[in-house]
């Protein structure tokens, strides 16, 4: 795996590094513990089919345009929008869209890293036998008062973002692609069983039907937003991480292939989650909409009924910490690399620095959840409000000026040159999806949520 250090123009050592890294980014706490309960507030089955469409028609098209991006600038975020945006004869200001990337990066970090440092807890929980046997009340009660507790959520998202930093540091060659080799078919592994216990509980074609069969009514302009910004969010889409990683690309590997896997194995990840879940929420009378703290609140009962389910409710929360650490790596990365390719401050200074500051940002969630809950703006809370900002609005928007960018601004011979999609055919679909359809579809979904269609 290249090493994101210093070195400016330095290689994945294979496609493989990159899928790994790739996927690395995309599968985190997105799939896991977004997804399902996102889908159990919106109603179900008709919101999973505009994830999935979203994901198709706007998702993979844009995933292709920013590995291309980052592949042909070669630099962090800022510097390729604006050599590209040079190269093709515009204007240099585009790179701002990158600024807006290194932004969402930074905030959604914030708040990724309190979930994550839930994962650690539950840990400690699963391994102390905690949930040996719970009932859905107790469980749900260990929840609620771990959430409630300030002082051991500023401890775990301290946790969290000192291990992140630490990672980061380091560079990503050292550990992390062989950490992500052997933990994605691990996480995978154990979430098919999850899936095998699921089907054995009586409400397992109840949870399904909740899960795929439509129902258009329960869909709204809100809804609509949320399922196309989580299709951005759960594929690292829209903020330049995958453009960061696009960058360390070998120049004869197909961009195409790569998105198609990385979107393939996102998408599935986050299906299983949904399928091991629900089942076990109606199984125990819960109720699907509970909101973020629903995998906490039903996988530890299934954890606790299940014959070896110490040791794999623990490996569980392992693999979900590992997931959610690929990904935050992700997330600061295009920061870490602007600070210190344009500023020239060392890798420590600036992820001391970065760190810090993400740090304190992430109070605000850790204090949502307790000593600020009743602190609403709009109805939101501030962790609701930061999720709102950059899943729902900045990831959209950057991925909409990405798709203009890489449809209208760079010149044909540029994407097609980078591409090198011997096909034809699937050039021209590639160029009508990122020229006009997902451009057209976030826009209108955007001024849809705000009243004006
Ligand atoms: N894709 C990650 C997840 O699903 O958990 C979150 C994420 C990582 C979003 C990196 C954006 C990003 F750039």
């Amino acid at each position: 795996m290249a090493d994101i250090k210093n070195k400016r123009h330095s290689e994945w050592s294979s496609r493989f590094a990159f899928i790994l890294a790739a996927t690395g980014s995309a599968v985190g706490l997105g799939n896991i513990w977004k997804f399902p309960y996102i889908t159990g507030e919106n109603g179900g089955g008709a919101f999973v089919i505009v994830y999935l469409l979203c994901v198709v028609v706007i998702g993979i098209p844009i995933m292709m345009a920013e590995t291309m991006i980052g592949r042909r600038g070669r630099q962090n975020p800022v510097n390729a929008m604006k050599t590209l945006a040079q190269e093709a004869g515009a204007d240099s200001r585009w790179r701002y869209l990158g600024w807006l990337g290194v932004a969402a990066g930074v905030i959604i970090l914030s708040y990724y890293s309190v979930i994550a440092g839930w994962a650690m807890a539950y840990v400690l929980k699963s391994i102390s036998g905690t949930f040996i046997d719970g009932s859905a009340q107790q469980i749900g009660g260990f929840f609620d008062a771990f959430v409630k507790d300030s002082g051991a959520q500023v401890f775990w998202h301290t946790s969290f973002m000192v291990i992140t930093m630490l990672v980061v540091v380091r560079g990503v060659r050292e550990g992390l692609e062989k950490a992500v080799r052997f933990l994605m078919p691990s996480l995978f592994i154990l979430l098919i069983l999850l899936v095998g216990y699921a089907m054995n509980t009586d409400a397992y074609d109840q949870g399904l039907s909740f899960m795929f069969d439509p129902d258009f009514s329960k869909i709204t302009g809100s809804s609509i937003l949320t399922a196309m910004g989580h299709a951005f969010f759960t594929l690292s889409l829209g903020m330049g991480a995958i453009m960061v990683y696009g960058s360390y690309l070998p120049k004869d590997v197909s961009i195409s292939q790569t998105a198609f896997m990385v979107a393939g194995a996102d998408t599935l990840v986050a299906l299983l989650a949904g399928i091991a879940i629900f089942p076990l929420v109606f199984a125990n009378g819960l109720e699907p909409s509970t909101g973020p703290g629903l995998i906490f609140q039903t996988l530890p009962i299934a954890f606790g009924q299940m014959t070896g389910g110490v040791i794999f409710g623990t490996l569980f929360f392992v693999l979900l910490f590992f997931a959610a650490l690929s990904s935050s790596i992700s997330l600061i990365e295009p920061a870490v690399a602007w600070m210190v390719e344009n500023k020239g401050y060392s890798r420590v200074k600036t992820c001391v620095f970065l760190g810090a500051g993400v740090w304190f940002l992430g109070l605000g969630t850790v204090f949502s959840f307790n000593e600020w809950a009743d602190f609403t703006f709009l109805g939101k809370n501030i962790f609701e409000c930061l999720d709102f900002l950059t899943a729902n609005i900045m990831l959209p928007a950057g991925g909409l000026l990405i798709a203009v960018f890489s449809g209208w601004v760079m010149t044909r011979t540029q994407s097609r040159d980078e591409l090198q999609l011997n096909n034809k055919g699937l050039y021209y679909c590639w160029f009508i999806l990122v020229r006009y359809v997902s451009p057209a579809a976030v826009f209108l979904v955007f001024i849809h949520v705000l009243g004006i269609l």
